[in-house]
């Protein structure tokens, strides 16, 4: 189960990013409720067994950080750095910049996603990390923007489903900037260099 998001809901006036953000997508009350459902699923569905998050530096940050919190199995995290963005649009390219540190080979991991948009980056790190015989491999995705996939990625856990806007916070960013919102906002044109 997870949640479609097609409303607009008013930024915080007193927020000091306010003025570049059109509207809020998602607010952190909601954020945060679902990110506790989605752990206590992946407690439960791993009832008894060790799990690795795999986290996708840097959007995924903020997500794993809390849904992590919410896991109640033996769980250990590690870290990927992989970039296809240039700006506000992908460049195709998937680059892997950093490696995971532990063996994943018969162990049970999730990579923990903040946005999966064309699914080129899970695409390729799914197939990166499955040659490392892992026990089972899954995808923890925050949010989908199913209508810019190129290529099939499906996450078994998922928080929202949202259109086809260009979205900053909770992780995700416009020129490395707004990652530190705490809800997800839909960016004003004018904020876009052109
Ligand atoms: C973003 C996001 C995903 C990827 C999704 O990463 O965190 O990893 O793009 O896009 P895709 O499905 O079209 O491949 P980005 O390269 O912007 O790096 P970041 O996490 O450091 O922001």
């Amino acid at each position: 189960m997870h949640f479609d998001c097609q409303e607009r809901y008013p930024v915080a006036s007193q927020h000091p990013l306010a003025h570049n953000i059109d509207y809020t997508l998602v607010p952190h009350e909601i954020i945060a409720q679902r990110i506790r459902e989605l752990g206590e699923t992946i407690s439960r569905d791993y009832a008894g067994q060790e799990v690795v998050l795999v986290g996708v530096l840097k959007g995924a940050m903020p997500f794993l950080a809390d849904l992590m919190r919410h896991i109640s199995v033996p769980t250990v995290i590690d870290f990927v750095a992989l970039s296809s963005y240039a700006g506000t649009s992908s460049t195709g390219v998937v680059r892997f910049q950093k490696d995971v540190e532990e063996p994943l080979e018969g162990r049970h991991v999730i990579v923990v996603e903040d946005i999966v948009d064309t699914g080129l980056t899970l695409h390729y790190l799914l197939q990166t990390l499955s040659l490392r015989n892992p026990k089972s491999l899954e995808i923890c995705c925050l949010v989908d923007k199913p209508a810019r996939r190129k290529v099939q990625v499906s996450p078994k856990y998922l928080g929202f489903t949202i259109p086809d806007r260009f979205i900053v916070g909770f992780g995700m960013d416009y020129e490395e900037h707004y990652r530190n919102l705490d809800f997800i906002g839909v960016l004003a044109p004018a904020a876009i260099a052109p």
